[in-house]
């Protein structure tokens, strides 16, 4: 019996890549340059959207969106209670306070009913997470900010390349945020972007993250700014990676089709509708009732599964004890299988049989 572990995901860096950064090393030009307005030029194109900035990951991406949009110390910012932790810590880091809504379980995505009754006077905007590539629903978040006067800042750190009926996620509002964290379909070790199509916008996240200079090199700085530069090394990995974006994206799909032909006929497990109108679910997910034990059982098999996050409300960084029944569900449910781009079918047949065997046995 094969007993090799399974990770839940580990990154695929190919010798393509290794030789994209080291010619980018031997240029002797590290610092942001060249290979990021290179890189901010394919997204451009990619997403058709007049402006992309990169960034040193989502967490940050988010954080300078809402400064750039004006969010401020006293200020709060709608967050779904099922997400990961940044996109929480994100608003903290521009100096507001997260208001956590509960999301729909059979979405994972923010509930608009409760987001509504869970506005303040001191709210500026909503945070929807595209989570694992599904759309949150947009339209009704989009009426509820116009009505409101709030921004949106799409969070798709999760979402690169997945669409609804109105285009590319992340790429419909006041900011769309994208990671290349070591556990996305491509990666540059920590990373990311942002997407906007207001020039104001633009100029100001470029001032942001560059110390508040008025013009790149310049030494002249008329507002505050930060250092939320990337280095032209992960920019230059980051154009290689890119290049394998399709090619994982159809490996992704093929993927998460095997496990569900395999498990579908399991009636505690629950495979969540994708959500989506083109793209992929960056790790393919189900839900069970016996979670906890399913997830032990795997591990003895050496198969890494990975349980979805606690719901933020719980966490004591950010408690929180209204009631969040669809984050409660999704939390105590939900797992991700593993999914590495470089996974075999064995492998994925491997995790199939392993599971049929907990529930079947
Ligand atoms: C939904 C979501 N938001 C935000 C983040 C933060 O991204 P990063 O790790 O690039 O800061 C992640 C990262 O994994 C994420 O999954």
């Amino acid at each position: 019996m094969d007993t090799s572990i399974i990770p839940w995901f580990e990154p695929w860096i190919d010798e393509d890549d290794v030789e994209a950064v080291r010619r980018q090393v031997a240029k002797g030009y590290v610092n942001e340059g060249q290979a990021n307005r290179e890189f901010e030029d394919i997204l451009t194109t990619y997403f058709n959207v007049p402006y992309a900035i990169t960034t040193p990951s989502c967490t940050t991406a988010l954080a300078l969106s809402l400064m750039a949009l004006g969010v401020k110390q006293g200020d709060s910012v709608l967050v779904p209670d099922i997400t990961f932790i940044g996109t929480a810590s994100a608003v903290r880091l521009a100096g507001a306070e997260p208001i956590l809504v509960d999301v729909d379980p059979r979405t994972f995505t923010m509930d608009p009913g409760h987001a509504a009754k869970r506005l303040r006077t001191n709210t500026r905007g909503i945070i929807p997470v595209h989570l694992n590539g599904r759309s949150a629903d947009l339209p009704a978040l989009k009426s509820l900010a116009s009505a409101k006067g709030l921004f949106i800042v799409e969070d798709a750190a999760e979402a690169l390349a997945s669409r609804n009926r109105n285009g590319y996620l992340g790429a419909q509002s006041d900011a769309g945020c994208f990671s290349f964290a070591p556990t996305k379909i491509i990666t540059c070790g920590q990373g990311g972007f942002i997407l906007t199509h207001n020039g104001k916008t633009r100029d100001t996240l470029i001032r942001l993250k560059d110390h508040g200079r008025l013009s790149r090199a310049s030494d002249l700085h008329p507002v505050t700014g930060y250092n939320f530069k990337v280095t032209d090394m992960q920019g230059a990995l980051a154009i290689s990676q890119w290049k394998k974006l399709n090619q994982r994206i159809a490996r992704s799909i093929q993927i998460d089709a095997l496990y569900r032909s395999q498990l579908n006929d399991i009636p505690d497990i629950t495979f969540t509708a994708r959500n989506m109108d083109g793209g992929y679910l960056m790790w393919p997910d189900l839900m069970t009732s016996r979670r906890n034990e399913l997830v032990i059982h795997l591990k003895e098999c050496g198969i890494t599964p990975r349980p979805f996050w606690p719901a933020i409300h719980s966490q004591p960084a950010y408690a929180d004890t209204s009631q969040f029944p669809g984050a409660d569900e999704v939390s105590r449910k939900a797992c991700w299988l593993p999914c590495s781009p470089n996974i075999s079918d064995e492998q994925v047949l491997r995790v199939t049989q392993t599971i049929r065997d907990f529930f079947i046995r």
